[in-house]
């Protein structure tokens, strides 16, 4: 398996392990405040991460050179990053709102990134 692609793996299932804690303890305690959060962990970071291994492992030369390593990178970061907002605006500081926006539009980057490099090497 290309390294890429291993490394998208990696990191799905630690998102997923995450995720499904933080889904126990919403249903054990009966909180489900940060349920978006949840979500999102789970469908960018274990799906969509997954997805992304499931394309480089197929395409190995689309997982070559810097730009799927950045998009990697600025997927995860984008994941991290908005998780990390949207849990401050939902426990009650709106102040963090351009945190929530900014992991965002590193996620529409990153998915940019990805949708060129399906493009670029599907082709033939
Ligand atoms: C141990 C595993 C999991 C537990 C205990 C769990 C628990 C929960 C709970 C308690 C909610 C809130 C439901 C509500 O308030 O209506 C929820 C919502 C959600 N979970 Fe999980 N979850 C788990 C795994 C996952 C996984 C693996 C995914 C995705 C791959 C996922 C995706 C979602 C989504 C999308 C919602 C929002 C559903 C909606 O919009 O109503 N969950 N989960
Ligand atoms: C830039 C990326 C994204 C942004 C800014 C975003 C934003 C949002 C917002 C504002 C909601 C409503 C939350 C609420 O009602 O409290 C939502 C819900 C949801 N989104 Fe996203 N989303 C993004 C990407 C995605 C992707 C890629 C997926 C699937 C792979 C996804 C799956 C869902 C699901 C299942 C829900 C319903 C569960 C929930 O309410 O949290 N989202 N999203």
């Amino acid at each position: 398996m290309n390294n890429l692609a291993a490394w998208c793996f990696r990191t799905a299932v630690i998102y997923a392990l995450f995720g499904m804690i933080m889904g126990e303890i919403m249903a054990a305690s009966g909180d489900h405040g940060l349920m978006p959060v949840h979500a999102h962990i789970n469908v960018l970071g274990w799906v969509s991460l997954a997805l992304f291994g499931v394309f480089y492992k197929l395409w190995p030369e689309a997982a070559e050179g810097s730009l799927a390593g950045l998009q990697f990178g600025l997927f995860n970061a984008g994941t991290v990053v908005q998780a990390i907002g949207v849990t401050l605006i939902l426990t009650g500081d709106e102040s963090f709102a351009p945190v929530a926006a900014g992991g965002s539009a590193l996620l529409i980057l990153g998915m940019a990134m990805f949708a060129f490099l399906v493009y670029r090497h599907t082709r033939s």
